[in-house]
């Protein structure tokens, strides 16, 4: 029998298909049909840094009412729409689903300043989780901000979070750092014990019509894995901290490269929003039935086998591959 089994952050998971953060986390029955589709771990959907700091301001507004200072600082709040319940709603809602399912449950919170809405990561541990996963999302718009002042402050935030907590922290990233290797190893040292990469950004677009700008929220497919297979590829080995894969998890194949790449997990979203809780059961059987006709024992055993260090063409994951590509380019019309 193929051993299909892993750990990610001190967990000792059944398979490598973790369901990542997203609103199938939402409800107790729907968390349950992930369970039951078969997945190892379960994300919980985000709570939200500007969710707490609404709620706190709003208590704010009713010990100050009359004062100018609460409205002025609502314009700075984004509006955060409907997706996320209230933080006491989000604690009693993930005791709840880590009560209803067996397998592990991480909670996860979302938010870059530093100050008090960071104390719900203790209460999200309180509340059960079995390990934290921390989205840090800044989009840099202000020429002021440098590179090193940005990553600074995660880093920050990440020693500030993980002081509150005794499980294990994972951290989720943007892409969008210049030199990778260098910041996940600060991270690591600030208390990450694992790294989730990539985060996907929604990207707005235009209407040329209304000449309006247009929130877009596409689902992935395959073609998304190739950037964090890329850059698992690279740190495996290199940090010494559990790395997950999220983004373009669609396939049994996907989820082999991801472990080839040396994930510990491959999280996916998109695939079930998009066909079902079906597609779980497919993945891991295909899962199987391919390490079986290649003879592989056990997912363990092929972790890191084609990361960077392992592969017989480490350049391959470099600029000087970009250069080979280019020149060998003929499909033209
Ligand atoms: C509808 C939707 C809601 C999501 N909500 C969250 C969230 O609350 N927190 C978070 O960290 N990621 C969230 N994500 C991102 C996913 O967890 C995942 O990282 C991303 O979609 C890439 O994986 P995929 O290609 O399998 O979809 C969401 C994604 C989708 C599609």
């Amino acid at each position: 029998m193929t051993d299909l089994s892993t750990t990610y952050l001190g967990l000792e998971l059944k398979n490598p298909i973790v369901a990542s953060a997203s609103p199938l986390s939402k409800k107790v029955e729907t968390a349950k049909k992930l369970e039951d589709a078969g997945v190892s771990a379960i994300v919980m959907y985000s709570l939200f840094e500007e969710q707490i700091i609404h709620e706190s301001l709003e208590l704010d507004h009713y010990l100050t009412r009359g004062t100018n200072s609460f409205a002025e600082a609502m314009t700075y709040l984004p509006d955060i729409g409907t997706y996320n319940m209230g933080p006491d709603r989000y604690l009693e809602h993930l005791a709840a689903v880590k009560k209803a399912v067996s397998v592990p449950v991480i909670g996860s919170l979302n938010g870059v300043s530093h100050g008090g809405w960071t104390s719900f990561a203790r209460m999200i541990q309180d509340a059960g989780a079995d390990a934290l996963e921390l989205n840090m999302y800044y989009l840099a718009t202000y020429p002021e901000l440098t590179g090193t002042e940005l990553e600074d402050n995660y880093v920050d935030l990440v020693a500030e979070v993980k002081a509150a907590i005794s499980i294990p922290l994972a951290v989720k990233l943007s892409p969008f750092i210049t030199s990778l290797p260098n910041f996940v190893r600060r991270l690591v040292t600030a208390g990450a014990d694992g790294l989730v990469l990539f985060n996907r950004f929604y990207q707005p677009n235009f209407d040329l019509e209304e000449l309006e700008v247009v929130r877009t929220l596409e689902l992935s497919d395959s073609r998304d894995l190739l950037l964090p297979l890329r850059w698992i590829s690279i740190l495996y080995g290199k940090v010494n901290a559990d790395l997950a894969l999220t983004s373009g998890v669609h396939t049994a194949q996907d989820v082999l490269k991801a472990m080839m790449a040396g994930a510990k997990v491959a999280m996916t979203a998109s695939a079930i929003l998009r066909e079902g809780y079906e597609r779980v059961p497919v993945m891991l059987n295909d899962l199987q039935a391919w390490m079986e006709s290649h003879e592989y024992e056990s997912i363990k055993q092929m972790q890191g086998s084609m990361s960077q260090q392992s592969v017989a063409e480490p350049a391959a994951f470099e600029r000087s591959n970009y250069i080979q590509i280019l020149s060998e380019f003929r499909d033209l019309p």
